[in-house]
């Protein structure tokens, strides 16, 4: 009865948004049409107050869709979706964001400095793109007169974190027991692991802030310290959380520090340029060097949060021993390479900067790999038919063209273990699930697979995988 009532309700308001949102976008066409642009700039402000109130009424939407389909056969169904959509915006956003990103620190790296550049100008640069000739202008301050349409480069951030977040919450909040809690490594309640979730955000921001504020005129020092609270995260990280879990989290913990970066720094400070300057003031230099330093450490973040973002596919990191040592080891060796293509666009020579970070990272494709067959445990030879009766035993509930398990409706990832053929060609998958990182049946071991089982699979692919 409730989400009924509530159903109307959200009916009648999301129209009224609607039909404002449409009569403010009448208004302004008119307006520009009788050429009063000013007002047109007003009310094209109250009109993106009113795209925002349309998201937050969506968003409350799906609230009142989910409490329809709570329970009934097709929440799983809604999650997936809901997963779909909110990753697709998260992934889009993202590149939006790391491809400005990237685009100024090219732009700074390789500005022509020397020739040709008048007094005002810190440099420029020719470039051809799409079919065009293009040509920008930094100033070394401000110009003299703030032009009217400035572009700022900030929603790509935000949407990024905000949908980041979402994602979280949809993969990891609401199925805490089976993705972001593993008993054999910390037995929390869901609450709990939410709550450390959330509150591990806020003091990795708390505390990188400090870092940048107090140790920021020593290079050395804040780097150091800077990679000294990284690596304690990737390593908190894995003492409390499932080995996904905590790969996202350090992305989660990484790119919290990058868009709050942007909101509480550099954008309030770049706004503070723009009122001096309007104001014929010069800027405070103090503005200028924050957003530089926070800038940098996020130019240097990017390439480890891309990883963590595909992390999941690849269970020999996540599911290693020492997960947190490849994070960390990955962390370094990528945050090298976006060195190395620094230095590389200032025309600066390196020589070492580029292998020592891919020896880094063969160094943990070299960790990461499976340990080699092990004879001497197996006393018997396995049999393929022993293997298939595991299998159907322990993963076709979930892998299979029928599954009979209660919220898996399809099979997981397109894979299935119907047929002999089927089993054995995916037979280093289930190595590597089964054997490597266990972490296959899924939801905890559902299906109960022994460690007996688990030595057979062993063994048996250690034999060669006979059929
Ligand atoms: C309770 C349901 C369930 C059971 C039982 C289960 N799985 Fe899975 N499996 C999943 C889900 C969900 C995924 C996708 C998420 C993931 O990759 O971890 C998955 C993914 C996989 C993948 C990765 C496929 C890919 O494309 O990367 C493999 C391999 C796999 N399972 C093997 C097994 C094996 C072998 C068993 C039996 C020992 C098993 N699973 C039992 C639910 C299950």
């Amino acid at each position: 009865m409730i989400e009924v009532i509530l159903l109307i309700a959200w009916l009648v308001i999301f129209s009224i948004i609607v039909a404002a949102t449409y009569q403010l976008h009448h208004s302004i066409k008119e307006l520009k049409v009788e050429g009063n642009y000013e007002k047109a700039d007003v009310i094209q402000t109250s009109q993106n107050w009113f795209y925002a109130l349309i998201v937050i009424a969506s968003v409350c939407g799906i609230g009142i869709l989910y409490l329809f389909l709570k329970g009934t056969i097709y929440e799983s169904h809604f999650f997936e979706w809901l997963n779909l959509t909110v990753r697709l915006i998260h992934i889009t956003f993202g590149i939006a964001w790391i491809g400005a990103s990237f685009y100024f620190v090219f732009l700074e790296n390789a500005l022509n400095r020397t020739e040709g550049v008048r007094d005002e100008l810190a440099g420029n640069l020719w470039a051809v793109h799409g079919g065009g000739f293009y040509y920008v202008e930094k100033y070394k301050l401000a110009p003299k007169k703030i032009p009217k349409h400035l572009h700022w480069f900030k929603y790509e951030a935000y949407f990024t974190w905000l949908s980041g977040f979402c994602l979280l919450a949809i993969v990891y909040y609401f199925n805490a027991s089976s993705y972001l809690i593993d008993p054999e490594v910390l037995d929390l309640l869901p609450s709990t692991a939410i709550t450390i979730s959330i509150s591990s955000l806020i003091i990795g921001w708390v505390l990188y802030d400090q870092i940048c504020k107090l140790l920021s005129n020593n290079k050395v020092v804040f780097t150091l310290s800077i990679t000294a609270l990284v690596f304690l995260f990737a390593w908190f990280y894995a003492q409390v959380f499932s080995g996904r879990a905590a790969y996202i989290h350090f992305g989660a913990f990484l790119g919290t520090l990058m868009a709050a970066n942007v909101f509480f720094t550099i954008i309030p400070g770049q706004k503070r340029m723009v009122a001096a300057a309007k104001k014929g003031l010069p800027p405070n230099p103090e503005d200028g060097k924050a957003a530089f330093l926070r800038s940098y450490t996020n130019n240097y973040f990017t390439l480890p949060v891309l990883f963590v973002m595909i992390s999941n596919h690849f269970p020999s990191t996540f599911g290693n021993s020492y997960q947190w040592l490849v994070l960390i080891g990955i962390t370094l060796g990528t945050a090298g390479v976006k060195h190395y293509l620094n230095v590389r666009e200032k025309g600066e020579l390196s020589v070492w900067v580029m292998p020592i970070s891919v020896i880094i990272l063969f160094g943990m494709a070299f960790m990461t790999a499976p340990t080699p067959p092990k004879y001497e445990n197996c006393q018997e030879i396995v049999s393929f038919t022993e293997v298939q009766t595991i299998i159907n035993n322990r993963c076709t509930a979930c892998h299979s063209s029928n599954p009979t398990d209660a919220i898996w409706k399809v099979a997981p990832n397109g894979v299935k273990y119907d047929t002999a053929d089927q089993i054995y060609n995916l037979r280093d998958k289930i190595f590597q699930r089964v054997v490597v990182s266990k972490n296959m049946p899924f939801n905890n071991n559902q299906t109960q697979m022994t460690k007996e089982e688990r030595d057979m699979i062993n063994c048996w692919i250690n034999q060669g995988a006979p059929k």
